[in-house]
């Protein structure tokens, strides 16, 4: 007879619903997946059969057919193989075929009919409840994870009898107890920005960052303080909202990277790929697609240090997410689309040496030589970086100096402030922060006017400007004035935008 249960299947980093139709006809013994299975679920077949009989249930006689509808949606992993197995029951009437009906189920099968974990449960455990599903079955393994979602009931199983004793009504779904814990924005090791001497230019434009979501580079010599700076960067960073936290869980969710006991990841992600890095361990891939560094770093920061060392394809394929917060992995079966919301920040010599422009320093490298390294960083790359900071090396004075600058507290605070600034003025729809103001809107958002507007203007007149270059001068303006809790943009906060600016590797001091 036929029989009916409900799973889901990833899909970049949300998860749809699936239907699992079973059906069973005499005949010889037969056992068929229907709807575009991928080798994994071939392979689930023979788990299926052998977790049934090692249960202590029997496999149905008969020609088996299984379809997975909707037919045109890709099915990924392994979590079919238990809703196969309750399908197949419930076909064979060994469960009655409505007991399935308000459940959405998970899991991997071992021969023994144990349950392994899957990936992806807090994007299933979201899907499931966006259709309208109260109970979830997962492995309980997955339990922590699953539990994240608020109104739906988890019912966390070792094994496949567990899970079919859940369908005939026993077991109770699992409670969390108290709400979902936000960890504080627990930032231990990451350093303080009272740590790092002088280099007042390039804490403001680090804090600018910050509260405006722009993409920074820091150019300057060896020793300067660059990678000191940039891993401080997430202690100023502001805490994030639950709905970003959840974004971000689901990334690390669907990259396997959540560990035994999850919990939101509530710590905005610092992501720090070396510049030998792989293509696929950068921006995501492989055979069942999982999100790369750029995509691990949703909502957070990737940093880039050494940028020139990074090759020209690389750099390439970091033009779309920059512009669009979205990378596309195409592949022979279809595209994935995961997202890629990061700020961007880099860190580089001006030259392979490192010296080239410091004063009491010889660069020793050819002019030829140079061209190339920086040639690597095309315009358009570039061109998304609003903020290019020459950092010089700090005088000896400077270093044994007491009492450096701001606490990174005193900076993020100053910083979310900025960005309470922004969520009034966008609301919750996009872009969220300034940097991301579309072209058409920064009229809109960033109005220049009187003397703030001649300074701009004069400025693209002597510097021939483009109009991309000048949207961007805005748009950090915006940033500064939010900074300094001025609705209006001033002539100062314009100007200090124009400091930043320059073309790495022209102007290192
Ligand atoms: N401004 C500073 N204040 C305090 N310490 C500093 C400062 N600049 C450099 N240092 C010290 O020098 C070390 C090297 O700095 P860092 O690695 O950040 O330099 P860098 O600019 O990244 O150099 P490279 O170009 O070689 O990567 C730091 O770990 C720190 O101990
Ligand atoms: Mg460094
Ligand atoms: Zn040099």
């Amino acid at each position: 007879m036929l029989a009916l249960a409900f799973s889901a299947s990833i899909a970049g980093i949300d998860a749809h619903v699936v239907r699992v139709e079973t059906d069973s006809a005499a005949g010889v013994p037969h056992f068929a997946i229907v709807g575009l299975p991928d080798r994994a679920l071939n392979e689930s077949r023979e788990r299926v059969r052998s977790a049934i009989v090692n249960s202590g249930f029997g496999f149905p006689p008969g020609r088996l057919l299984v379809n997975l509808a909707p037919a045109d949606m890709r099915k990924e992993g392994v979590g079919f193989d238990l809703p196969i197995a309750l399908a197949l029951l419930a076909t064979d009437e060994q469960i009655p075929s409505t007991a399935l009906r308000p459940f959405v189920v998970c899991g991997e099968l071992a021969l023994d009919g144990s349950l392994r974990a899957v990936p992806g449960v807090l994007a299933m455990a979201l899907a499931a409840r966006a259709a309208g599903f109260r109970q979830l079955v997962v492995p309980e393994a997955n339990r922590d994870e699953a539990t994240l979602v608020d109104g739906i009931d988890v019912y966390a199983v070792p094994t496949l009898a567990d899970a079919v004793a859940v369908a005939l009504g026993h077991g109770a779904p699992f409670r969390r107890r108290g709400t979902t814990v936000l960890a504080p924005t627990d930032r231990e090791g990451v350093g303080d920005f009272a740590d790092v001497r002088g280099q007042t230019l390039a804490k403001r434009a680090l804090e600018i960052a910050a509260a405006g979501g722009h993409n920074v580079v820091l150019v300057g010599p060896p020793g300067c303080g660059k990678t000191m700076l940039a891993r401080r960067v997430p202690s100023i960073l502001p805490a994030m909202t639950i709905p970003e936290a959840l974004d971000v869980t689901k990334v690390y969710s669907i990259a396997g990277l959540l560990g035994p006991s999850p919990r939101v990841v509530a710590i905005r992600p610092f992501r720090a790929p070396h510049h030998t890095a792989s293509r696929v361990s950068l921006v995501g891939g492989g055979t069942q697609p999982r999100p790369g560094e750029i995509s691990l770093a949703q909502h957070g920061v990737l940093y880039l240090d050494e940028l020139a060392e990074f090759s020209r394809a690389t750099l390439e394929v970091l033009r779309q997410p920059l512009e669009e917060g979205t990378v596309t992995i195409a592949r022979a079966a279809g595209t994935h689309t995961f997202p890629a919301r990061f700020t961007l920040v880099a860190s580089m010599n001006p030259c392979p040496c490192g010296f080239r422009g410091v004063r009491g320093s010889d660069c020793r490298c050819d002019d030829g030589v140079v061209q190339r390294y920086l040639g690597k960083l095309s315009g358009p790359l570039l061109d998304r970086i609003d903020l290019h900071v020459s950092v010089s090396r700090v005088s000896f004075d400077e270093l044994v100096q007491r009492g450096a600058g701001d606490s990174s507290a005193t900076i993020r605070s100053r910083v979310e402030a900025a960005r309470n600034l922004q969520k009034q003025r966008f609301g919750e729809a996009s872009p969220g922060t300034n940097a991301g103001i579309a072209a058409a809107d920064v009229r809109r958002f960033c109005e220049l006017e009187g003397d703030a507007l001649a300074l701009l203007e004069g400025a693209a007149s002597r510097g021939a400007l483009s109009a991309r270059a000048f949207d961007r001068i805005a748009r950090v303006a915006r940033t500064i004035a939010d900074l300094a809790q001025s609705p209006r943009i001033v002539r100062a906060h314009v100007a200090e935008a124009l400091v930043y600016r320059a073309n790495p590797g022209r102007n290192a001091a």
